[in-house]
């Protein structure tokens, strides 16, 4: 979850069947808005729930966003990649992922995505993806920040490529994601962060609940 001054914006919930976040009370998450970047389990298992509490929209694909629809969420925003939203926060992107996108229930679920908010800040959430080339677009066009990039190998890039990704986008400040928490996505996050070090760039681990100010 991201907080600015002008709104808070929640990503990919998956808090209450994940086996590291069960200190996580999510009765007291009340975003402003909700983006889902694709279709699986391990990216929007209490968006439902928190978009009901809070009334958050939902912003996702239009594939994500009729499933949602069909579950009694009314709020919802749909747009495809490429496509610009502008929010009370500021401006969000939907950009380019390369991974896979079936919801739960085997409907599909559109094109993977990750985005770029400008607001106070800008950053890139790239959400479940490969290293591809397109990511030099988002370099181009915009001034990151900091950046969430996937760096649990396995299902997404690994910090290898992360770090690639990382100098391709022009950004020094990234925040790993999409590791630990099941066997098949287990890294070495210290040997990380020193590659990352190696190439002046830093590769912060959030603990689970730590908050930290950018
Ligand atoms: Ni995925």
């Amino acid at each position: 979850m991201v907080e600015t001054n002008t709104g808070t914006v929640l990503f990919d919930p998956f808090i209450t069947p994940n086996p590291l976040a069960v200190d996580i009370d999510i009765t007291i998450i009340k975003p402003d808005h909700i983006l889902i970047t694709h279709g699986h389990g391990d990216h929007l298992a209490d968006a439902q729930t928190i978009a009901k509490q809070s009334g958050a929209q939902l912003i996702a694909n239009y594939e994500i966003t009729t499933w949602f629809e069909g579950k009694g969420i009314s709020n919802v925003h749909p747009m495809n990649i490429g496509g610009n939203i502008k929010l009370p926060l500021g401006k969000v992107k939907l950009v380019q992922a390369v991974h896979s996108s079936t919801m739960p229930d085997g409907t599909p679920g559109g094109n993977p995505v990750g985005f770029v908010v400008a607001s106070e800040r800008t950053f890139y959430y790239a959400g479940d993806t490969a290293l591809t080339l397109d990511m030099q677009l988002i370099g181009e066009q915009f001034d990151l920040d900091f950046a969430f990039l996937p760096i649990g190998d396995n299902f997404t890039m690994g910090p290898e490529d992360a770090l690639r990704c990382a100098e391709m986008i022009n950004c020094n400040k990234i925040i790993g994601m999409h590791y630990d928490t099941f066997p098949y996505i287990k890294i070495d996050t210290l040997a990380a962060q020193r590659m990352f070090e190696v190439r002046g760039k830093e590769l912060i681990c959030m603990k689970i609940g730590e908050s930290i100010t950018l």
